[in-house]
């Protein structure tokens, strides 16, 4: 077994606490010795807008990609993006996979080493934890859209910058436009976050149904999370047990 460093353990149970509680953090630790880590990580940690931060501002000069008719065209159009830093640090651009015409979007937070390999969403260890709730709540992965929030992945895996989310957060918009889904369900906080502009923790959001331009919208664990933290995944199960619910009221 790899022997995983203080730091890892550190940045792990941070990001735990973080999806649960938000931004408020909850650390017991020996200052004499522990400051000066802490604080690197709750620097390293500190991914959303604060209230009053930057937002999306929408671009009154329309760019090219907002054109676009079918998911395809879209692919090309915003595939060879550099708005931001994560352009030159990706292998490949992960656009989003599945249905077309999905009834049901997925979004998660941004592709990590194994999706920057393969150029798709959700395929490392979290996605298959993924593919097993799909499957425990009778959807199969192709019949769903499954998107993230970032198209690229961060460097190892760090969190999304605010800046960063800003920038590619129209492509997720212009997604949802075209897959016009009946339900989404956001997985994680920050994919939470990203999309509903909510500034709350995702203890608080969970269970509650929501709307992003009138499409229903429901919010649960990151499988990553659930693989770092088994005991989440009874509140995840009762999470998606809803959502197939509200699904199941909407598709009639
Ligand atoms: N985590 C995510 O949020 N998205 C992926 O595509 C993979 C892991």
């Amino acid at each position: 077994m790899s022997e995983i460093s203080l730091n890892d353990q550190i940045i792990e149970s941070l990001k735990d606490q973080k999806e649960i509680f938000g931004d408020e953090l909850f650390v017991t630790l020996d200052l004499n010795t522990r400051e000066e880590k802490i604080v690197y990580e709750k620097e390293t940690l500190n991914l959303l807008p604060k209230k009053n931060e930057e937002k999306y501002v929408p671009n009154l000069f329309q760019e090219d990609f907002q054109k676009a008719k079918s998911l395809n065209e879209l692919n090309k159009l915003i595939a060879g993006c550099q708005k931001c830093s994560l352009g030159a640090t990706r292998t490949n651009f992960v656009f989003g996979t599945g249905n077309p015409n999905a009834e049901v979007l997925l979004i998660g937070e941004a592709p990590g080493a194994e999706e920057d390999k393969q150029g798709e969403p959700f395929v490392g260890r979290a996605g298959k934890l993924l593919n097993d709730i799909l499957i425990a709540i009778k959807f199969q992965r192709e019949e769903v859209y499954i998107a993230n929030i970032l198209k690229c992945r961060p460097p190892n895996n760090r969190n999304p910058l605010p800046e960063e989310m800003t920038t590619c957060m129209p492509y997720l918009i212009k997604q949802i436009e075209l897959i016009k889904p009946k339900v989404i369900l956001c997985l994680g906080l920050v994919a939470a976050k990203g999309l509903l502009n909510l500034n709350t923790s995702l203890t608080k959001m969970r269970g509650n149904v929501y709307e992003f331009e009138g499409i229903k919208t429901m919010v649960t664990y990151h499988p990553a999370a659930l693989l770092r933290n088994p005991n989440w995944k009874k509140g995840c199960w009762e999470d998606v047990q809803k959502f197939r619910k509200l699904y199941d009221e909407l598709a009639g």
